[in-house]
């Protein structure tokens, strides 16, 4: 099966997630980079700043010129504001607009945006309707199973999303009131699926070849959107890819995460420019980087107690170059699935 959204071929079928505070432009590089990603989606924007060209807001829509496919995803409650949002990432030169109906953060949904969007069906509806009507490039919506477990409305929600002309809609197996917990519960995505003529694509905890396959099997979806696993092993969408194609599994280096960690260091030193900025961004990503690593507590912890970006550059170095003295067989077996 492949995933076309409209006339945009998504090969691989795998799409970083959007996330708030992740998925700028420096992470979505590091990511391409890497490769085995479909299709990158910026962190969700509010569509009435951006309407208001809020240098910090227009600052999240960036990309690079060669990135592409890519989808800018906005939310709000104003479906006048969500129309002029859409507008304006038509105008970015964005290949995609994304509604986010599926945020649980109660910062969004005290707006009625993101999931909130899911129990006030009407108001999705007029939202939709006027994103759809004002842009010409493909537009799609991003939601949860459902507002609670007695609402689990995605498949009537997507339904009324593709009768509206929605061109992919992307499930997250979570309700609202899950956050990030709850029991993995694949059925409504399928119901999804058997509704929609449109593309679907699921997700939520697919974080290695084994969850992708078992996501695509039990849903039949057309595509897998990931978040969390992309942070704690940017290599998941090769992997996956590998996968797909029947290839033998791929094989990371610690020495390629290193690599790829100090990479990231420096470009996110060059886009915060200030000391805090980029200390606290790189301290939050990687917390979910270094899951998995033998000893990765131990680096975390020093990544995590560094006052000054080149400390944290000496701990990254120094765990590194010290890690391979002190591995058993049963982490370098660990490290050809990682
Ligand atoms: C730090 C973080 C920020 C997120 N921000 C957004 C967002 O901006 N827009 C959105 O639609 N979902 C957002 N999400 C939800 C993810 O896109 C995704 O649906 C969720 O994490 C489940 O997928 P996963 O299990 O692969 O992480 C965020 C999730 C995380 C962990």
């Amino acid at each position: 099966m492949s995933l076309v959204i409209r006339d945009i071929p998504i090969e691989p079928r795998l799409i970083l997630a959007p996330m708030e505070g992740v998925t700028d432009v420096v992470f979505r590089r590091l990511v391409r980079r890497i490769g085995g990603c479909g299709l990158t989606v910026t962190e969700f924007i509010a569509a009435e700043a951006l309407r208001r060209n809020v240098k910090k807001i227009l600052q999240m829509a960036e990309f690079d010129a060669d990135e592409s496919p890519l989808s800018i995803q906005i939310y709000g409650r104003n479906p006048e504001a969500m129309a002029e949002g859409a507008k304006m990432v038509q105008d970015l030169g964005a290949d995609i607009v994304d509604l986010n109906m599926g945020c649980p953060s109660k910062k969004v949904c005290a707006h009625s945006g993101g999931s909130a969007l899911m129990k006030e069906p009407e108001l999705a509806k007029e939202i939709v309707r006027a994103m759809r009507g004002a842009v010409d490039i493909p537009f799609t919506v991003k939601m949860r199973s459902g507002w609670d477990h007695d609402n689990k409305n995605a498949p009537e929600i997507a339904y009324m999303c593709q009768e509206e002309g929605a061109e992919m809609v992307a499930v997250h197996w979570r309700t609202r009131t899950d956050q990030y917990g709850g029991v993995r519960e694949l059925d409504t995505i399928r119901q999804v699926v058997d509704t929609l003529s449109i593309p679907v694509v699921a997700n939520g905890d697919i974080i290695d070849a084994a969850s992708a396959l078992d996501t695509l099997e039990r849903t039949g979806c057309a595509g897998l959107m990931i978040g969390r696993g992309a942070i704690r092993n940017p290599w998941v969408f090769r992997e996956i890819e590998a996968a797909l194609k029947g290839e033998p599994a791929l094989s990371v280096e610690f020495g390629d995460r290193k690599d790829v960690l100090l990479g990231y260091l420096a470009d996110i030193r060059d886009r915060f420019h200030s000391e805090r900025g980029t200390l606290g961004r790189f301290k939050k990503i990687s917390g979910y980087f270094t899951k998995g690593v033998p000893f990765g507590s131990e680096l975390r912890q020093g990544i995590f107690h560094s006052q000054e970006i080149e400390q944290a550059i000496d701990v990254v170095e120094t765990f590194f170059d010290t890690l391979d003295d002190r591995l058993e067989p049963r982490h370098r077996a660990h490290l050809r699935s990682a």
